[in-house]
C-alpha cells in the first residue's frame, strides 16, 4: 500500500491502471477510519480491481466554529487499519496541494435545492465544501466506482444528484450505516463524548428505531410521531437541530401517499453534533391519519 501526497503523482498511477483495464474505485474519508469506513473499502472491493482510499480534512466544508483545528489527524493508526483491507493507494494530499490559491475558490459547486435544507441550513457553506472536495477527487483519480455511507443520507443525495448533473463517470454505491453494539452510528465525532454522554449517545438511534416502527405500523400519525421524537430527544439530554421526515429521493418533505421515506434526525449532545436516519418504506402510502 502506498501513500500519495501528490496530484501528478496520483495521476500517474491510475493512468497506469486504466492502461491496464484496470477497474478503480475511490472511498473519500476525513481519516480517523472505523469500522464504517472500512465497510466502504469492503463494498468498492467487490467490484473493482484497484482500490484508493483518500484521507484529507477539507477545510472547505468547516464552518468558522466548527472542529477543523481540533478534528482528529491519526493517518499512522489509519495506515495500519488499511494494511489489511487490500486497498492500494492512501490519497492524503496537504492543503497547499488541493487548494493551491487558497480558500474560498473562485469556482463554486451548488445544489441549493439540496445544499440548504436539513443539515446545510444549520451548517451554512458545508455542503457546497463537500462538494468542491469530492469533485476535485473524482477528477484527480477518477475512479469507475466511489462508495458513500448512508449514515451521512444528505451528503449522499447530493453526491448523486452532482454525478447525475454533471454527467460525471461514476457509479455510486451507497453502503448501509455501521453501528456500535447498543446502536449507535460509528462516527470520528464520538470521540467528542464523554463518558457519560456515550451512555446516553444510543438514546439516538433507539429513539429513531421507535418513531419508525410506529410511523410504519401507523399507530400514530407521523407529524405525532416525529413531535414524540423530539420530545424525547429533548428529556434525553440533547440539543436537537432538527427532525424531519423526507422523501428518500430528493428529501423533499414527506406528503400522504408517500413511500419510500428517511426520517433523518441531528443533535448536540455536548460537544459532539450526531446525525442518524432510518430508510422507512411504507408500501400502502403515507397517510397523516390511518
Ligand atoms: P467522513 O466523515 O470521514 O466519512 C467518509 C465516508 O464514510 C462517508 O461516505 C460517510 O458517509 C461514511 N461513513 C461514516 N460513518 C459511517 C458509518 N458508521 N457507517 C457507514 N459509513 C460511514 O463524509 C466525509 O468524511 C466527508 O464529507 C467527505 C465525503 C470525505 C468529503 O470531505
Amino acid at each position: 500500500m502506498e501513500v500519495i501526497t501528490c496530484i501528478s503523482e496520483m495521476r500517474q498511477r491510475v493512468d497506469q491502471w486504466r492502461q491496464a483495464g484496470q477497474k478503480i474505485g475511490l472511498v473519500p474519508t476525513m481519516g480517523n477510519l472505523h469500522s464504517g469506513h472500512t465497510k466502504l473499502v469492503d463494498h468498492a472491493r467487490q467490484s473493482c480491481d484497484r482500490i484508493v482510499v483518500s484521507i484529507f480534512v477539507n477545510p472547505l466544508q468547516f464552518g468558522a466554529n466548527e472542529d477543523y483545528s481540533t478534528y482528529p489527524r491519526t493517518l499512522d493508526a489509519d495506515q495500519e487499519k488499511l494494511s489489511s483491507k487490500s486497498v492500494d493507494v492512501i490519497f492524503a494530499p496537504g492543503v497547499k496541494e488541493l487548494y493551491p490559491t487558497g480558500i474560498p475558490l473562485s469556482t463554486q459547486i451548488s445544489i441549493p435545492t439540496l445544499s440548504n435544507m436539513l443539515c446545510g441550513e444549520k451548517r451554512p457553506g458545508h455542503f457546497e465544501g463537500m462538494l468542491m472536495v469530492v469533485t476535485k477527487l473524482f477528477n484527480i483519480v477518477q475512479p469507475h466506482v466511489a462508495t458513500f455511507g448512508k449514515k451521512d443520507y444528505q451528503q449522499l443525495k447530493l453526491v448523486e444528484q452532482l454525478v447525475c448533473d454533471l454527467s460525471l463517470p461514476v457509479t455510486i454505491i451507497a453502503v448501509d450505516t455501521e453501528r456500535e453494539s447498543d446502536g449507535l452510528a460509528r462516527s470520528s465525532r464520538n470521540s467528542y463524548l464523554s463518558e457519560s454522554e456515550r451512555q446516553r449517545a444510543s438514546a439516538l438511534a433507539n429513539l429513531l428505531d421507535c418513531a419508525a416502527s410506529s410511523i410504519i405500523d401507523g399507530g400514530q400519525d407521523y407529524l405525532t410521531a416525529l413531535g414524540m421524537l423530539r420530545h424525547h430527544l429533548d428529556l434525553a439530554g440533547f440539543d436537537v437541530d432538527y427532525v424531519s421526515l423526507r422523501k428518500q429521493s430528493d428529501l423533499a418533505e414527506a406528503r400522504d401517499g408517500d413511500t419510500h421515506l428517511v426520517l433523518l434526525a441531528a443533535a448536540k449532545l455536548g460537544n459532539a453534533r450526531l446525525i442518524d436516519n432510518r430508510e422507512i418504506e411504507i408500501s400502502q402510502g403515507l397517510r397523516l391519519r390511518r
